[in-house]
């Protein structure tokens, strides 16, 4: 068959798993042959090898495997990603959060902050490409994507300024930091969400209780109670008015929700009152 036919073929197989399953289609194959896309439309004639090699892929996708666990890359921000599976895949809104992050980072001269929940490394990696005097201590519950981010955090030759732990929260954490990033997990557990997420990416990375705000209410005690001075993290649209309320009886200098891009509520800054 040829790569014309092929990615025919492919896109009927793809119809009901993926919105543009010419595009996908298309994108599997290129990065089955090795080649850019622009090669399929210049070579549409040309015969495909390992045939039954590019089948599997489709397949896979066909069963609503992400795209980024079949080609063990996600790009993120400006950087490309080593994710599989047992690693969350991350999410573009995450750039919102280490865009405010990296103000906040600028304004006050930081060089030291922690982040919980390290996943592929996504945050950490990005900040400390953006910051060449920031140290940061990235933690994780999961072995998995400690093995990850460590990979990619070499990658990017970046191990001399992010150590990883394996910690739940910041339990295990000795150094002084200014500020915490984190991007838990903050989904309901019965909620309902698509067969690409459910049935392949981490539950330890998506769901934060029966409720789904209790790490992150557990986030904001721990970190008033080290003293530290920011808090930022990303949350659920529907956890602003809990959140909101909880904050108020903890005490706090303040709290700013961010929106995301489709305009739903996404996240919050905190800044703590300095302990005397
Ligand atoms: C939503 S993922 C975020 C991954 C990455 N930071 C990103 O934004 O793509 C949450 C991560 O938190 C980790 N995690 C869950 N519970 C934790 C805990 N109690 N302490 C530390 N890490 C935890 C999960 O293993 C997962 O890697």
């Amino acid at each position: 068959m040829t790569i014309k036919e092929n990615i025919i073929w492919a896109t009927k197989q793809l119809v009901n798993s993926c919105e543009r399953p010419q595009y996908e289609a298309e994108l599997l194959l290129a990065y089955h042959l090795n080649q850019n896309r622009i090669y399929l439309i210049v070579h549409d004639e040309e015969e495909v090898e390992n045939i039954n090699k590019y089948q599997n892929l489709i397949e896979r996708r066909a069963q609503h495997e992400p795209y980024e666990y079949i080609v063990g890359v996600a790009s993120f921000y400006d950087i490309h990603l080593n994710v599989e599976e047992g690693v969350l895949i991350p999410r573009p809104e995450t750039e919102i959060l280490i865009d405010l992050v990296a103000d906040i980072i600028e304004k006050d001269k930081i060089t030291a902050i922690a982040e919980i929940g390290v996943g592929s490394g996504a945050i950490s990696i990005v900040l400390a490409r953006k910051f060449p005097n920031l140290c940061i201590t990235a933690t994780d519950i999961s072995d998995k994507p400690l093995q990850i981010s460590h990979i990619n955090i070499n990658k990017y030759d970046l191990s001399d300024r992010i150590s990883l732990l394996k910690s739940n929260l910041l339990d295990e954490v000795q150094e002084e930091i200014e500020l915490v990033v984190s991007n838990p997990p903050y989904i309901a557990e019965d909620f309902l969400l698509e067969s690409n997420v459910v049935d392949y990416e981490p539950k330890e990375a998506l769901f934060g209780g029966r409720v789904g705000d209790e790490l992150l209410k557990q986030i904001i005690l721990d970190v008033k109670a080290r003293g530290v001075k920011y808090l930022a993290c990303e949350m659920g649209y529907d956890q602003k008015e809990p959140l909101e309320a909880f904050v108020k009886d903890v005490g706090v200098k303040y709290i700013k929700f961010y929106k995301d891009l489709a305009g739903f509520d996404r996240g919050f800054v905190i800044e703590f009152h300095k302990e005397m």
